[in-house]
């Protein structure tokens, strides 16, 4: 791990606990809202997985699939390893690394992040998102999930879904040593550097969105100046 100071060794056997507490089955919806839409892609990255949730449901309900997952946490690797057998002909790599340090975006048809990109301060995000960006290629699809913060949060819903985000930020600062304290809008930079937005869907309370990109091959633009929502 050449740049990465995130850590979630500490927290990584009582994060299925935590998400539950807090989130009941809101999470786990949305990584199957994630595998339906996956259903005809043979070569799938997965970065930043943490302990397998979603791998579980991919070895469960796909078949003949290449999957490579990028997992910065050694301990999260190590959950995840259970799920390396080769179930329904499914191929699994698992690499202990940090985004930073992964090149090869290119050979795969679809890349997934999953609460991964509230991590990283926006610096860190200008930084990683360039080599992310081009690397993807023009049939790949690649889908976000992530809490939304609101800017100006007005309705009681809004309010208490950023003091939610707020308490999220200083529980995952104090145990995991992430910098990052607000949400950063990965819609903007991602609509602003070539990517077309092909499906999205919106949850309230916590606010979540699930977005679907592709490449849109007629723009070369490059932009890493995004409009906070
Ligand atoms: C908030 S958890 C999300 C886990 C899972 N994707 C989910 O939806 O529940 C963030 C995950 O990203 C991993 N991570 C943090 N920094 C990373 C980096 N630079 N590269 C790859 N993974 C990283 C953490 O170890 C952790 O497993």
């Amino acid at each position: 791990m050449i740049f990465s100071i995130n850590n979630y060794n500490h927290i990584s056997t009582f994060y299925p606990f935590l998400e539950k507490l807090a989130f009941g089955s809101t999470l786990q919806t949305f990584r199957h809202l994630i595998v339906k839409s996956i259903r005809f892609k043979k070569k799938i990255l997965i970065i930043g997985e943490g302990n397998g949730h979603l791998l579980k449901i991919i070895m469960n309900d796909l078949r003949n699939i290449n999957i490579t997952i990028v997992e910065d946490s050694s301990s999260m690797c190590m959950k995840i390893n259970k799920f390396q057998h080769n179930k329904h002909g499914n191929e699994i790599k698992i690499l202990n690394a940090g985004i930073e340090e992964y090149k090869n975006f290119f050979i795969h048809d679809c890349i997934i992040t999953s609460f991964f990109w509230d991590n990283f301060e926006s610096s860190e995000i200008r930084s990683y998102f360039p080599t992310f960006s081009d690397g993807i290629s023009s049939d790949c699809i690649w889908i976000n999930v992530d809490f939304h913060d609101h800017t100006y949060p007005s309705s009681p819903s809004e309010i208490v879904n950023h003091l939610l985000i707020r308490f999220l930020y200083l529980f995952f600062g104090l145990t995991t040593g992430i910098k990052a304290k607000r949400i950063f809008a990965m819609k903007n930079l991602a609509l602003e550097n070539g990517f077309s937005l092909v499906k999205e869907a919106h949850q309230s309370f916590p606010f979540i969105v699930f977005e679907c990109f592709v490449k849109d091959n007629f723009s070369s633009t490059y932009s890493i100046n995004p409009i906070e929502s």
